[in-house]
């Protein structure tokens, strides 16, 4: 029994889990909190280097800096910090849902993230557009990472 008991805190304790997410206007943030919370696991907030405005987020202006953004598949927006997951087993990766996909900060965290060969589950909040496209996008782009299938947490 008290084997037993050991091999079951070993196990715990050995399997790292994260929530790290990004959130322009916080909606994916209260998903992420309470994800964190049901799965004990660390949260951490994707920051970029440079907040999004009302402004920045206006989809119906072409000018605007996340209708640029993502009309470019190669922006890449700095993010205020780095942050390997490295060390970490489980990542809960969530993001809202801009034009069907997830945003660039979000490519440009995984970039730096260490996330090959990691078992990575994608969540996002939406308007109504599903999560699976997003998590197509991000296999096809980082096929190296052990995608599983995502959450739509509206
Ligand atoms: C630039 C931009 C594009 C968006 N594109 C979509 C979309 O394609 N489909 C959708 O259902 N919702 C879309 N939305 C709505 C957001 O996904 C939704 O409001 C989300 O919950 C916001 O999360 P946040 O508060 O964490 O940023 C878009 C929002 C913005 C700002």
């Amino acid at each position: 029994m008290i084997i037993t008991m050991t091999a079951l805190n070993l196990s715990a304790q050995t399997t790292k889990t994260i929530v790290a997410y990004f959130s322009a206007s916080g909606v994916t943030a209260t998903a992420a909190k309470e994800l964190a919370k049901e799965k004990h696991a660390e949260l951490y907030s994707i920051e970029p280097a440079q907040k999004y405005t009302a402004a920045d987020l206006d989809w119906r202006n072409k000018q605007s800096r996340s209708s640029v953004e993502m009309n470019d598949p190669k922006s890449r927006p700095a993010l205020k910090s780095q942050k390997s997951l490295a060390d970490y087993d489980v990542i809960y990766l969530g993001y809202p849902i801009w034009w069907g996909v997830a945003p660039r900060i979000i490519n440009t965290f995984i970039e730096q993230a260490e996330l090959d060969g990691k078992t990575v589950i994608p969540f996002a909040t939406s308007g109504g557009s599903g999560v699976e496209p997003s998590v197509s996008a991000l296999k096809a782009s980082y096929p190296k990472v052990k995608w599983q299938k995502g959450i739509l947490m509206n």
